[in-house]
């Protein structure tokens, strides 16, 4: 590819999007995301044929909601689809991520999908480990495998969030109740605010992403560390659920499968089948990006402007 070109290109789309961090604001509902700077927007971009960076590329930031993809991941991988699959669904709510309701209105009571917090926290008590620590070392050590690194835990935002857990603690309580959360409710919800706590960095993002986008082959270890039908599996819950109550928008206007966190992060794969003549990347890429300012939806509302110029610029809907 014309690396420069690209480069240039993207840092222009990026400057474009950024206009769009005034019609958001950074989280409040946890008081140590509210303090960063909400005009902030920065992407990266890894593929075969080499990296993209601009913007505030060069930042590090909670993993909140993407967690739910990798702690799916993981639990797939330990315990098997078919074990995580009989305590959680892979259908879309259009309820808010947090919300209680179906829970009790449903027949079963079955968490919909693993990307809401009903979902996550039942997934979180099925990874393997006795304690908290033995939980999070095991993810960790999956993480590590993927992203070379092991993701230091940022505590001020933990603690923030265990202090303003009530109804992530409601709900797990409900779900102990029902019999879909395992162990101790506590210990569930300290693993499950603690990998929204982990902090990463655009791309570790992207590599995920890019490792999603060859569905599960790992391009620097050239090796299989997801199975295919598991990566396609998240990838589907990407694309129905990832992007909270928007994703049938992004679906529609963008056509990538991604995951959204409250921090601003996103994370998407952009798989290589996708080929056009604009695209840089014809082997597939990931893609991370990071933009604080969240709308009402919960996603960044520039990170997802970018994501969708970036998508018709080189034409890769997957739709
Ligand atoms: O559960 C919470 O409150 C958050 N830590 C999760 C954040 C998030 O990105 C929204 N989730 N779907």
């Amino acid at each position: 590819m014309t690396h420069d070109r690209h480069a240039k290109q993207l840092r222009t789309w990026t400057e474009q999007a950024r206009r769009y961090t005034r019609e958001g604001k950074s989280a409040d509902y946890i008081p140590a995301l509210a303090q960063v700077d909400p005009s902030q927007l920065g992407v990266c971009i890894v593929g075969k044929e080499g990296r993209l960076v601009a913007g505030d590329s060069d930042v590090s930031f909670t993993l909140q909601s993407i967690s739910k993809i990798i702690s799916f991941m993981v639990a797939c991988l330990e315990c098997g689809i078919d074990c995580v699959l009989e305590r959680v669904d892979v259908e879309p709510t259009g309820d808010a991520f947090d919300s209680i309701i179906r829970l009790e209105a449903s027949r079963t009571g079955k968490p919909f999908n693993p990307m809401i917090n009903a979902g996550a926290l039942t997934i979180a008590s099925l990874l393997p480990g006795g304690t908290p620590t033995e939980k999070l070392n095991r993810l960790q050590s999956w993480l590590e495998m993927w992203i070379g690194r092991r993701l230091p835990l940022n505590q001020t935002v933990f603690e923030s969030e265990w202090k303003t857990a009530n109804r992530n603690r409601a709900i797990a309580y409900y779900l102990k109740e029902t019999d879909y959360l395992q162990g101790d409710v506590e210990d569930v919800l300290e693993v499950y605010l603690k990998l929204c706590s982990l902090e990463v960095r655009l791309d570790d993002l992207a590599l995920i992403g890019w490792i999603l986008a060859l569905d599960g082959y790992h391009p620097l270890r050239q090796t299989q560390v997801i199975p295919k039908r598991l990566a396609r599996l998240t990838k589907a819950i990407m694309v129905t659920c990832g992007m909270y109550n928007a994703s049938g928008k992004f679906a529609a206007f963008v056509g990538l499968p991604a995951k959204s966190g409250v921090s601003g992060g996103i994370l998407c794969a952009m798989p290589p089948r996708l080929r056009s003549k604009q695209m840089p990347f014809r082997e597939g890429c990931g893609i991370g990006v990071y933009g604080p300012a969240i709308g009402d939806d919960g996603n960044s509302v520039a990170g997802v402007k970018l994501l969708q110029q970036l998508s018709e610029q080189w034409d890769v809907n997957l739709f």
